[in-house]
């Protein structure tokens, strides 16, 4: 039996990278599926190969920065496609810039960052509480390594904010929500080769040898890596852990 047959599971970002390999993962155990993106294009592609899979999908657009948009795609969510069980809060994006470059592209940055990766949790959860609190639903938020260090290769101070907060908030979620069954955990991706780090990739191999070289198993990851965790945490498998964090990541914070 599949293992999340029954659920509708909402992904952000699921046009790309990890939320698209997420979405196809729980698609292949049943669930129907809720692809958000900012890019409606690659949203529909998502959706599209998943139903050519012969799984069920949805696509719509949404800025998870725009919190009224996310109140009202959650209504729209509620009225065409049914009762949301699973939220995988996955939209987000890196940059490399530390702190003391020109005043105006750092805050830009924090900006920017902070919105989508942090505020964007909060805004969509807040959105589809209602609706997860009624199915004693489950969130899943995408943090990394950096939800619990900075590293030495080039990031941004606000990335690194940005993540310690999801994991923050995912803490804060599955304290208060335990009572109503619903569970709350994080994935920590290590080094995941998607369109995020493409240019670092091509034009930085140095970097990715940093990683791989202090990695235990060896290599950098794949998207397909975090879709493991992500059934595990949306389905019954993991019923009596919430507020955690599943590091999938080569070992990487074990060195
Ligand atoms: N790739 C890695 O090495 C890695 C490591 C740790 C954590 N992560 C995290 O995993 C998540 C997914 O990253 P990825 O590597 O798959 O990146 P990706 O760039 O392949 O995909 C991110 C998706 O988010 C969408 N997006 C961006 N801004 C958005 C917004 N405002 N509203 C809605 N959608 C938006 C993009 O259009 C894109 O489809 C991110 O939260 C990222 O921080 C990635």
């Amino acid at each position: 039996m599949p293992l999340l047959q029954n659920h509708i599971a909402v992904v952000t970002g699921a046009g790309s990278g990890i939320g698209r390999a997420i979405a196809r993962g729980y698609a292949r155990e049943g669930a129907r599926l809720v692809v958000l993106d900012i890019n409606a294009e690659a949203a529909a592609e998502t959706a599209r190969e998943i139903r050519d899979a012969n799984g069920r999908a949805e696509s719509f657009a949404l800025d998870v920065t725009r919190r009224d948009d996310c109140v009202a795609m959650a209504k729209q969510v509620a009225d065409k496609v049914g009762s949301v069980s699973i939220l995988v809060n996955n939209a987000g994006i890196a940059r490399r810039n530390g702190m003391l470059g020109a005043a105006e592209a750092v805050t830009k940055d924090w900006e920017d960052i902070i919105a989508i990766n942090l505020n964007g949790v909060f805004n969509v959860t807040q959105a589809f509480l209602e609706s997860l609190r009624a199915a004693k639903g489950r969130i899943i938020n995408i943090g990394s390594i950096q939800s619990f260090m900075h590293l030495r290769t080039p990031t941004s101070p606000a990335y690194t904010a940005s993540k310690h907060g999801v994991l923050g908030l995912t803490r804060a979620l599955a304290a208060e929500l335990g009572k109503d069954g619903v569970r709350v955990n994080a994935i920590g991706p290590g080094f995941i080769e998607t369109p995020l780090n493409e240019k670092t990739r091509a034009g930085n191999p140095e970097l990715v040898k940093v990683f791989v070289d202090h990695t235990p198993l060896g290599r950098t990851g794949k998207p397909e890596d975090i879709v493991g965790p992500a059934i595990f945490l949306a389905s019954d498998l993991s019923a009596f852990v919430t507020g955690s964090i599943v590091m999938a990541d080569g070992g990487y914070r074990t060195i």
